[in-house]
């Protein structure tokens, strides 16, 4: 199945309010756990998150590493208002703050200690701008963690995978999903994304039925 390309951003404020509220718990504290397994040297620093949405991965991030500081990324106006609600809430707001920017337009090269993305680069229609982007902001030297959905080989697959994992939740959100589904990348597209901008220091894992992880060490 060919890719199909989703909006790039979540900006519909009822989306975004869906998605706030969605419980990825499991998901999101478990990219925190496999940054801290797999670096688990980093304990200070600039923790850059590209594609932040509503902010539970920068909160988790900042309760893990009480000594790193994040900066969230997202060009969606009511997801950074969501998340800034709730590092409000999480009274994390001196360690956490946030851009309004497509990560496209930041500016800044080698600024950031560590770069980590959950569910980005999916919505991405030119992929090696997000991979661009990831290698211009950190500094030599620094741990990258990058996470998304794996596109199914038929859309019955994507419907399947939906029906699994999102059975009782809002519409918005099971729509969101296989649409997410059929925009994102294969593993072997991943691997040929990081051959062509040079990153293929990074590894690749499939790590369950739908998510694939991208990390190491940028230099
Ligand atoms: C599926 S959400 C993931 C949010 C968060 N990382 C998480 O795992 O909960 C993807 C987010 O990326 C944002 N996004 C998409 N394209 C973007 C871009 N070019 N620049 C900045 N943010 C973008 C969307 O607005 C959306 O909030």
């Amino acid at each position: 199945m060919e890719r199909i390309l989703e909006p790039e951003l979540m900006d519909d404020p009822e989306q975004a309010l869906v998605y706030a509220r969605a419980d990825f718990e499991q998901e999101n504290q478990g990219f925190v756990d496999r940054f801290r397994e797999y670096f688990p040297e980093f304990t200070e620093g600039h923790i850059l998150d590209l594609g932040c949405g509503p902010g539970d991965i920068p909160v988790r991030f900042a309760r893990a590493l009480p000594s790193c500081r994040i900066t969230g990324v997202d060009a969606s106006e009511p997801m950074v208002r969501l998340a800034e609600e709730a590092v409000r809430e999480a009274g994390l707001s001196n360690r956490i703050t946030f851009r309004c920017e497509r990560f496209q337009d930041l500016a800044g090269v080698s600024t950031v200690d560590a770069a980590i993305s959950n569910s980005l680069l999916h919505h991405v229609p030119n992929p090696l701008q997000f991979w661009h982007k990831l290698r211009l902001a950190v500094k030599p030297g620094s741990p990258v963690l990058v996470m998304d959905l794996l596109r199914p080989e038929s859309p019955e697959e994507a419907q399947v995978i939906v029906d699994r994992y999102a059975s009782g939740a809002p519409d918005i959100l099971r729509r969101d999903f296989y649409n997410s589904l059929l925009a994102a990348f294969t593993e072997d597209e991943i691997g040929s994304q990081l051959a062509r901008m040079n990153l293929t220091r990074l590894l690749i894992d499939v790590v369950d039925d739908r998510h694939w992880v991208v990390s190491g060490i940028i230099h």
